[in-house]
């Protein structure tokens, strides 16, 4: 038999109903702060991610499914997705439009990761970026619609981390910092890190083997060597959210695994995921667009991973986007059965969902099926009926059973789910 590659999964009902509710949730919350969705391809030009991403980070050290097309070309499964909305700004030349602009995705990114909970090789992120301002306020939005749509699902217990990450001129000089600092330890570091500690420092905080974060403890905040214009920009930052009482601390050694970022650093956990498991990350990235021959446009957002906040959701959420009432329309004999789908047209047009009974069950039969399936509505359609322009409405948890004519359905239906 053929299996789905490691790392991929099918996504069932009822489960699909978890991720379109949230998906409903996300275009909501994110649309009425004014942003618009961007869909940008699944795949892109390798180089685009290599220069973005960074050459030197795990992401496209390893993880990216990267392969040549037919003409040869380096073609690479979008592993994240600012690089692509920074592409496809540049390209469509979104400067000439009025700034700042919201844009937000929903959809699936490749990592070649190793097996583990929560990791998924195809996942899917939810984002927001807002491009064009680079004021605190533009990041605190972020943050604040971040918020607001976490708390629409219903979450109350999430922080958000965030650090300043300087400028990029600070962060030479913090490079030097953390060489200084963790050269003598050098031989204990773990492999990916005596490598990280030549090609990018930086990354070693991010590193999560225990003894590698038991030795960068002892590398200074990035903070206290960043550029007073930073400090003052991620002060502005938490001084909103301070206000708007936005659960968040300062996390002074949070660098994020790519290397676009500069100022403000955030990522958001689950006490439920287990600290290594984040749920949501993001940042400042002033600097993309140009590095990738644009305009300079800062650009503000963050990527929420939607496999594992599905995983967390809160449990009012969950059995609210799992109910789906419908109502089961039973029709019993060949003469109904000939009626049933023009009733389920009018009710569906009339705004009733209506699962019709197409396998010719009987009606004891269909009554069985009903109640393992949770249909608590069953509309009982038989010759009798037919000849008096009604249906047999029961609704299964009263025990009750009426008799309603056909136009009538509507608002009993309406009647029901008050
Ligand atoms: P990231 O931290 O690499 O940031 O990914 C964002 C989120 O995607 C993670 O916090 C996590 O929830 C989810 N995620 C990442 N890898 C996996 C995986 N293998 N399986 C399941 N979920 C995963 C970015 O991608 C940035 N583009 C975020 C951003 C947007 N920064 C600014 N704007």
């Amino acid at each position: 038999m053929i299996q789905r590659p490691r790392g991929t999964r099918d996504l069932l009902p009822p489960d699909s109903r978890l991720w379109q509710g949230v998906e409903d949730a996300a275009r909501e919350v994110f649309s009425a702060f004014g942003a618009e969705e961007i869909r940008t391809p699944v795949f892109e030009a390798t180089e685009l991610f290599v220069r973005s991403v960074g050459d030197t980070t795990d992401i496209v050290h390893k993880e990216m499914y990267t392969f040549p097309d037919r003409k040869g070309r380096s073609l690479t499964l979008r592993p994240e997705n600012t690089a692509g909305v920074a592409r496809a700004w540049i390209e469509n030349r979104l400067h000439d439009r009025s700034h700042p602009l919201r844009l937000y995705y929903i959809g699936p990114m490749f990592r070649y990761e190793r097996m583990q909970a929560g990791r998924y090789r195809q996942f899917a992120q939810i984002g927001l970026e807002i491009l064009g301002a680079d004021t605190p306020l533009a990041d605190a939005e972020v943050l604040l619609a971040l918020a607001e749509f976490l708390a629409r699902l219903g979450f109350d217990d999430l922080v958000i981390h965030l650090n300043n990450l300087g400028d990029p001129e600070d962060r030479e000089r913090y490079t030097a910092v953390i060489r200084e600092t963790l050269s003598p330890q050098r031989s204990s570091l773990c492999a990916d890190c005596q490598r990280r500690l030549d090609e990018n420092p930086l990354r070693v905080l991010d590193c999560k083997v225990p003894r590698c974060q038991e030795l960068a403890a002892a590398v200074p905040a990035i903070d206290d060597v960043a550029s007073a214009a930073s400090r003052d920009h991620v002060n502005a930052v938490e001084e909103q959210l301070r206000r708007l009482g936005v659960a968040h601390v300062r996390a002074p050694r949070l660098v994020r695994g790519l290397d676009y970022y500069l100022r403000t650093v955030f990522e958001v956990v689950s006490p439920r995921l287990g600290a290594n498991t984040v749920l949501c990350g993001g940042g400042r990235y002033d600097r993309l667009i140009s590095d990738l021959g644009g305009p300079v446009v800062p650009g503000v957002g963050f990527a929420i991973g939607e496999d594992r906040l599905v995983e967390v959701l809160p449990e009012a959420f969950r059995s609210r986007a799992l109910a789906s009432p419908r109502l089961y329309l039973v029709p019993l004999g060949t003469a109904a059965a000939a009626r049933s789908l023009e009733l389920a047209r009018d009710w569906v047009r009339a705004g009733v969902p209506v699962e019709l009974e197409v396998s010719g069950r009987s009606l004891k039969a269909a009554l069985r099926r009903a109640d393992k399936d949770g249909l608590a509505f069953v509309a009982i359609l038989g010759d009798d009926e037919l000849q008096a322009g009604v249906v047999s409405l029961r609704d299964l948890a009263r025990g009750e059973q009426e008799r309603v004519a056909v136009a009538g359905v509507p608002a009993w239906w309406q009647g029901r789910q008050a």
